[in-house]
């Protein structure tokens, strides 16, 4: 009995979430500006930067959607969630005292409250997150992400790409996965998302069709020469190196979505055929669920309209009590309505009788309907549609 409870603790040591406070100078980039002013500017625009409670409207709604339906406290789902859109949150998991608690109201002083509240989280995904990484554990069931699958450095030391930095404000060490193996960096959290019933409903890792390019070369721009950080380190001068943006561009930039996927459209007797084929090595949608691609055909007789199609490609959840829900609280989806990476879909739909030309457009929304009426999302940027590409063709 004592020799499992020991081995329980060892593991729980190796890969149980350890806390790790960071020091003031560092917990967020206000203090890194003075030499990496750039740097930060670029991170302060990217959705990283919006990654918690206060930041993301849809992720607002989706917490306070979870906490009702589930009935665990609004706090306890934070903190849940914390586990990869705020990592450096200095408490890792809630339970039932706390919910007591809650519900008591005794909860104001507590540490959870006292941790939501603190300012070392207010920035979500922030410099100390990625760079204050010390290992990754490959190697843990790889439902476990974010919080659960790291260690920290000790506060002050910052990894990085780098095997020859100095700094006088803080420790450098180069770690792999900031430089050729950085794919492993972004997959401790852009994997195996699942809800409250154990349901993956995306994982970046599995459908992942590695070759040349990774995560970065397209996300955080191709390598370029420049200074890393702004103090003369050099002999007196700056110094030069490769670098990438801090960017983070995705789905919440439209003008990323520009060719994003290749349109193909034929005729086929009576039919049209669309051929939509993904180049990305990943889905296209992916990552979170309810993403959207909306594909527009427009049948025309010479350049008037005679009658319009929407097709909606895109994952339906419902939950264990069968009705339309959030991927947070789904017991299973509809089939997934996504392109294959480096692969395709094709779509036959039925032509107008009376058109003697049609055109295709597709475009890509961050949420569709169903999740947005549910969430009652108001920002604009839900509904947006974004265009990847079109085509037209004369009918035969
Ligand atoms: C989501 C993870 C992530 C976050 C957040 C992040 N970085 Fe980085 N950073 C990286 C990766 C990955 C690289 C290495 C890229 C490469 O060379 O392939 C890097 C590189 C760097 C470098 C080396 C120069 C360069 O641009 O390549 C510096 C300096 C740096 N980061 C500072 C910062 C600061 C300051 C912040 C906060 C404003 C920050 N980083 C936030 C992942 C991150
Ligand atoms: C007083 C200036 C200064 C401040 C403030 C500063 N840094 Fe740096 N940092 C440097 C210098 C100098 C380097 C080395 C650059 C080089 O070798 O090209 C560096 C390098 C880095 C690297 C790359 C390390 C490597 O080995 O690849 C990271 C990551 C980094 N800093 C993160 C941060 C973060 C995060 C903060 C804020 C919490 C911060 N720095 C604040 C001066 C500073
Ligand atoms: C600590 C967890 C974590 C790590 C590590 C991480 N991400 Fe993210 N990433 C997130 C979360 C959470 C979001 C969603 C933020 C939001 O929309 O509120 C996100 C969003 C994104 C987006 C979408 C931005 C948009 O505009 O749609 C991209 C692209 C992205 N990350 C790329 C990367 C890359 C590349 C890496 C590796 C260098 C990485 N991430 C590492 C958690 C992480
Ligand atoms: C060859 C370039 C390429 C590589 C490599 C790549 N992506 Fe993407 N990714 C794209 C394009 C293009 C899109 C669609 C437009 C956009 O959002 O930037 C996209 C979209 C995304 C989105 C938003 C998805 C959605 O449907 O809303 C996330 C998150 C993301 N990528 C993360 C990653 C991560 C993490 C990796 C590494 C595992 C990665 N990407 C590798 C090109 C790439
Ligand atoms: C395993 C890590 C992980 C956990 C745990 C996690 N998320 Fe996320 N979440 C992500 C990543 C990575 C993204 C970015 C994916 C993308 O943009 O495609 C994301 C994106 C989102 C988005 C989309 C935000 C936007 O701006 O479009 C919502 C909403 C969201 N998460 C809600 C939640 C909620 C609610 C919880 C807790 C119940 C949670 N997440 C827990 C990793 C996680």
């Amino acid at each position: 009995m004592k020799f499992i409870v020991l081995i329980l603790f060892i593991w729980s040591a190796l890969f149980g979430a350890k806390v790790v406070a960071v020091d003031e100078r560092f917990q967020q980039s206000q203090s890194c500006k003075a030499c990496h002013l750039q740097i930060v500017k670029e991170w302060e625009d990217s959705w990283h930067a919006k990654s918690h409670y206060e930041s993301d409207e849809y992720l607002r709604a989706s917490i306070d959607f979870v906490s009702r339906k589930t009935r665990k406290s609004l706090n306890a789902v934070k903190v849940e969630c914390a586990t990869c859109h705020n990592p450096r949150l200095s408490v890792t998991n809630t339970g039932i005292d706390y919910e007591i608690m809650a519900v008591m109201e005794l909860d104001k002083g507590s540490l959870v409250n006292k941790a939501l509240k603190s300012d070392a989280i207010s920035e979500g995904i922030n410099c100390v997150v990625c760079h204050n990484i010390n290992t990754i554990h490959d190697e843990a069931d790889e439902t476990k992400r974010g919080i659960n699958r790291v260690e920290w450095t000790k506060s002050g030391t910052m990894t990085g790409p780098y095997d020859d930095a100095k700094s006088p404000y803080h420790k450098v060490e180069h770690r792999d996965f900031m430089s050729n193996n950085s794919d492993k960096l972004c997959f401790v959290c852009h994997a195996n998302d699942k809800s409250t019933e154990g349901f993956v409903f995306t994982n970046m890792q599995s459908e992942f069709v590695a070759g040349e390019k990774k995560c970065v070369d397209c996300h955080m721009g191709e390598k370029k020469m420049g200074v890393a950080a702004t103090l003369k380190i050099d002999n007196g001068k700056l110094k030069q190196r490769e670098i990438r943006e801090h960017s983070f561009s995705g789905g919440h930039t439209p003008a990323m979505w520009q060719d994003a996927l290749a349109l193909d459209v034929q005729q086929e007797g009576k039919d049209l055929l669309l051929a939509i084929s993904n180049p990305q090595p990943h889905n296209i949608p992916s990552g979170f669920g309810s993403r959207e691609l909306i594909i527009e055909i427009s049948y025309k007789k010479g350049f008037s309209e005679v009658e319009s199609k929407t097709i909606s490609l895109t994952n339906h959840y419902t939950s264990k009590r069968d009705k339309a829900t959030i991927p947070h609280l789904a017991e299973s989806s509809t089939k997934d309505g996504s392109i294959p990476a480096k692969g395709k879909k094709v779509i036959k739909v039925a032509i107008e009788k009376n058109a003697t030309n049609v055109e295709v457009k597709l475009f890509y929304r961050l949420v569709n309907d169903e999740v947005r009426s549910l969430l009652e999302l108001k920002e604009a940027i839900w509904s947006q549609k974004s265009f990847i590409t079109s085509k037209s063709i004369n009918l035969k």
